[in-house]
This record gives structure tokens, sequence and C-alpha cells, in this order.
């Protein structure tokens, strides 16, 4: 996904539940995010002032939720930056292929959930930044990516 933005990335408000012995949010497939989730994973443990991410995928979608706590999320098209704050856990952010991406700025204790599209790729990640800038400026390239 060369030619991806990070406008195309959004902010998803979840299903919130809530009934006086706590709250629920709900993400269901294909209903709550516009792809099918192949995996889950979470952050947590994460250092202060430690930074995560770093690095873009060629195909994944992400929606990326503070499940408790918060942390920022700066995504990066190789033209534009945008920085946002989660620290809700009913809403997600849509991080769309082809964006690069890093997660810092963590609370103490907070939780990252991550629901994937995709199963662990390495093959899928670009971690080095020139990289990524020559990715995204070959748009013409014949790979589909
Ligand atoms: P990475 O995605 O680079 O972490 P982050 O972007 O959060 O800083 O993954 C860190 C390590 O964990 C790396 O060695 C790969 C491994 N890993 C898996 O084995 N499976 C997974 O699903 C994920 C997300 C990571």
């Amino acid at each position: 996904m060369k030619t991806t933005k990070v406008y195309d990335c959004t902010m998803i408000e979840l299903d919130r539940h809530h009934v006086p012995q706590g709250n629920i949010s709900v993400v269901e497939n294909e209903k709550d995010v516009p792809f099918e989730i192949k995996r889950v994973y979470y952050l947590y443990d994460v250092p202060g002032g430690e930074s995560r991410g770093a690095h873009a995928h060629k195909e994944l979608y992400q929606l990326i939720v503070a499940a408790s706590g918060s942390f920022s999320v700066t995504l990066d098209d190789g033209e534009v930056k945008r920085t946002f704050l989660l620290n809700r856990p009913y809403q997600g952010l849509l991080v769309v292929p082809g964006i690069w991406r890093t997660l810092d700025d963590f609370s103490s204790g907070s939780v990252c959930m991550v629901l994937a599209s995709e199963k662990y790729k390495e093959d899928d990640y670009i971690r080095d930044y020139d990289e990524f800038l020559t990715y995204k400026n070959n748009k013409n390239d014949t790979q589909t990516c």
C-alpha cells in the first residue's frame, strides 16, 4: 500500500455497554472493523520513556486500542505526520497498511491492544525509515502492496 495517507487512518468509536458493575466494549469481525481479525496481541509493562513501533507494514491493517491507560501514536505517510492520544478503551485507531507508526508516552500500567488483519509475518514489516520512504516514493512499482 504505497499510496495510503495518514488521513486514511481514523479513530473508530467502539460499541460500549455501561452497567453499574462496569463497562464492556465489543469488537466484532467485519462489523466494527473494516477487516477480518486474524490476530490479537497486546503490549504491556512498557517501561517509562520507552518507544515502540518505528516500523510500517506492507499489507497489515490494525486497530490499536488503549485497553488501559494511555499512550500516543504518531502516524507518518512519508509526507504528513499525525499524532493521536489514545486514552479511551472504547476507541480504536485504525491504521491502514503503508504507514510508519511510533508509539510512545505510555502511562504506567497501560495496555496497548492490537487487533490485526493478518498473522505475524516478519516480511510484512519495513523497519528502516529510509527504506520506507523509498517504498512510498516508488508508487508505480508493479508490486501490489
Ligand atoms: P514488534 O512488532 O517489532 O514490536 P513493537 O512494534 O510493538 O515495538 O515485535 C516485537 C517482537 O515480538 C519481534 O521480535 C517480533 C515479535 N512478535 C511476534 O513474534 N508475534 C507478533 O504477533 C508480534 C506483534 C511480535
